[in-house]
């Protein structure tokens, strides 16, 4: 079946690959929509691991129930892609995010499970939900994200009134914004190098205030409206100058939440947040529970996540969309893959 396959540096092509078995007590799904993730632009620019079939956040359609004797044959479905070993202290605890294993064989994060972004993907049993009709198959898709965003969040501490700043206004950034002020934030404001995706944040309603981050004057900037430091930070970039930013412009006692993901080591002017008694959390994925209550919110319409989606291509024209979204200067956020266009 046809796929869109890592093959080198900054380079995804079209292949075939196997279709993944039936019978195998996994759930296999007809894919109807993939989101583009800016994690999976990591993998695209490094070209690694070669031959990796990415598309963790999806909509599909069920063709083998695989041991859920409770789903149909036609049911819409989407699933957590991680792949937690279910006995760790972290997966007995309710934190899949953390399991040690949770990465290894993850649908579209790993070599052993191909994703979404192919006319067929399978899924893990205990791990796949059925969405409720009302969804379209874009909400559907854009649950993982959400989810990313929403554990962030939550993670926090967020109190009605709290001043907040996030870094990088890709989808995990704007969600974070956007959930920010539903939880009752009174200023949310969002830095990014990208002027379009920045001012864009804004016309979508997910922030108050943009700030260049590539202007000289970007930290006074920030400041103005928070001359003590905000609340609450969240990078959702996982760069230097990023998190650099974050620290700096936390207040004392503040907290930065880590989003972002960097495959280098990051370094911080780590002096400020230990002179301002910061607290420093990382963020990764989401718990079921989580996944599963993004879901009814995002079906209730609380959160509208599809005016965030700005294209959907075909297979054949996903390095266009990935060259789009690093380009830097356009203020595409988020391209769906259709495999079946
Ligand atoms: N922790 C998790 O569970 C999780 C899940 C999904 C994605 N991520 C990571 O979160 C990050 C954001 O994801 P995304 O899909 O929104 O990615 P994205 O690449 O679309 O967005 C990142 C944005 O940051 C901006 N940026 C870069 N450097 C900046 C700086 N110094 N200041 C301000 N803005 C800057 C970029 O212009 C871009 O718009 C990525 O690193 C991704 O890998 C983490
Ligand atoms: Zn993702
Ligand atoms: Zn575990």
């Amino acid at each position: 079946m046809k796929c869109a396959m890592v093959t080198q540096k900054r380079t995804i092509e079209t292949r075939d690959i196997n279709e993944p078995a039936f019978g195998t007590g996994k759930v296999v799904v007809e894919v109807k929509k993939a989101g583009i993730c800016g994690s999976d632009i990591h993998y695209w620019d490094a070209g690694e691991p070669n031959g990796l079939v990415m598309g963790h956040e999806l909509c599909g359609t069920v063709i083998d129930t695989g041991s859920r004797a409770d789903l149909k044959i036609g049911d819409r479905v989407t699933a957590l892609p991680i792949s937690p070993c279910g006995k760790c202290p972290a997966c007995k605890s309710g934190n899949p995010q953390y399991c040690p294993e949770t990465w290894n064989d993850a649908v579209g994060l790993s070599l052993t499970s191909p994703g979404a972004y192919a006319l067929k993907t399978s899924l893990r049993p205990d791990l796949t939900i059925k969405v409720p009709d009302e969804m379209t198959d874009d909400e559907v898709a854009m649950v993982e994200p959400t989810s990313v965003s929403f554990h962030a969040v939550r993670l926090s501490g967020i109190k009605p009134g709290d001043n907040v700043l996030v870094i990088g206004a890709g989808i995990i950034g704007d969600i974070c914004a956007m959930i920010a002020k539903k939880a009752g934030a009174s200023f949310v404001a969002v830095s990014e190098v990208n002027e379009k995706r920045g001012e864009k944040a804004v016309t979508l309603g997910c922030a108050d205030k943009f700030y260049n981050a590539k202007s000289e004057t970007f930290m006074q900037e920030a400041l103005e409206n928070c001359p003590f430091g905000y609340d609450i930070v969240f990078d959702c970039c996982g760069n230097t100058p990023a998190v650099s930013s974050a620290v700096m412009l936390a207040k004392p006692n503040g907290t930065i939440v880590l989003v972002g993901v960097s495959l280098d080591s990051i370094s911080f002017p780590s002096a400020v947040t230990v002179t301002r008694e910061q607290k420093l959390y990382g963020a990764i994925g989401y718990t079921f529970d989580e996944f599963a209550e993004c879901i009814n919110l995002i079906n209730k319409k609380k959160f509208n996540v599809s005016k965030f989606v700005d294209d959907i291509v075909p297979i054949e024209g996903v390095q266009k969309a990935f060259e789009r979204l690093t380009s830097g200067e356009d203020d595409a956020i988020k391209i769906l893959i259709d495999p079946t266009k």
